[in-house]
């Protein structure tokens, strides 16, 4: 069976991540990693028995490569995506797929001009709970409202990378990943609405607590909202979901998804058929493109999430 050879850009926790699921797969091959720290890179690539390349640049251009794995931080995922898909490769990007909404769009032209596999890591493609989610959803008849709310009480392990505007974007930018399954439920948004409040800002754009909303009206009708609010005084992060539809609500209650009609409350129930992996799946689309264009429709959610997370600005 030949193997696809990756490269991996970004030597921190999600390279890290990635990495450990490619390694054993038999259809594919780690080739090479690059990352501006040499330190966690070159260790990162001992350990994996690869060459580690400074400059990804140069990864981008290595003609063995056949994908390119992006886990830099969000301000360069856009332009090292379509580096890569101008050297023809195929690309696996963490989220978001962009910081700047022309830079995505081009990607998506690229991608399909060129046919090759454009895939943002947002985990509900192989997700049991999400397509769930999206069947219930169908029953229920037409969109009322869609409520999200997070709060964080720290600032995470790298606050310099996520309480951070220029690096990160406006906290729904960084929290994209509420934003995609809510779009891939419903839709593209007719208009955007933002708040966003920052305390302890800095020059360089480093803060210390926010609360950042967002409120969507969807083409197809219906509220979309989004509450984030971070560096508060809880103990632990705490999630709130809720979809409220003309036939009946849906909504998650301590991890726990339930449905309410006036018949009743009743537990969603969620399939348990096996999944492949984020990683399985990318490299069975790019075995795929060899015989069919690949297909843009989860890439094409991502850009209309970017779309609305941008216009949260900073
Ligand atoms: N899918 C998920 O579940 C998930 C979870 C968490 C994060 N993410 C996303 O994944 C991305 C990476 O997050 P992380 O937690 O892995 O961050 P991280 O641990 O800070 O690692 C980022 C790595 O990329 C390197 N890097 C950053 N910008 C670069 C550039 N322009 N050129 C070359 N190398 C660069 C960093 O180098 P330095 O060490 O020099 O900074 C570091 O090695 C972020 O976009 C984040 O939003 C996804």
């Amino acid at each position: 069976m030949t193997q696809i050879n990756i490269g991996i850009i970004g030597s921190g926790g999600m390279a890290r991540h990635h990495l450990a699921r490619f390694a054993p797969m038999e259809t594919a091959a780690v080739a090479a990693i690059a990352s501006r720290n040499a330190q966690t890179g070159t260790q990162l690539a001992k350990a994996h028995e690869t060459p580690f390349i400074a400059d990804w640049h140069r990864l981008v251009e290595c003609e063995d490569i056949d994908g390119v794995v992006i886990c830099t931080h969000n301000d360069s995922h856009g332009e090292i995506v379509l580096a890569a898909l101008q050297a023809d490769k195929h690309v696996f990007v963490e989220y978001p797929l962009a910081s700047d909404v022309s830079e995505g769009e081009t990607a998506l032209e690229l991608a399909e001009k060129r046919g090759r596999v454009l895939r943002v890591s947002h985990p509900e493609a192989v997700s049991n709970t999400h397509k769930a989610l999206k069947q219930k959803i169908g029953e229920l008849g037409d969109l009322l409202l869609a409520s999200f709310v997070r709060l964080t009480p720290g600032r995470g392990a790298r606050p310099e990378i996520l309480f951070n505007l220029p690096v990160s974007g406006a906290p729904a930018h960084f929290f994209i990943y509420h934003i995609y399954p809510i779009v891939d439920f419903f839709g593209d948004a007719a208009s955007v609405k933002k708040n966003a409040v920052y305390e302890g800002l800095r020059e360089n754009g480093q803060y210390d607590r926010f609360v950042n909303t967002l409120t969507v009206e969807f083409e197809r009708g219906g509220i979309g909202q989004w509450t984030w609010a971070g560096g508060i005084a809880i103990n632990a992060a705490e999630e709130h979901e809720r979809y409220v539809l003309t036939e009946g609500t849906i909504s998650d209650a301590g991890g726990e998804w339930h449905c309410t009609t006036p018949a009743g409350v009743t537990p969603l129930s969620i399939p348990d058929s096996p999944q492949p992996t984020l990683q399985e799946l990318w490299i069975a689309e790019i075995r795929d493109a060899i015989h069919q264009p690949p297909c843009f429709a989860d890439a094409s959610v991502a850009l209309a999430a970017v779309r609305i997370s941008l216009a949260s600005g900073a």
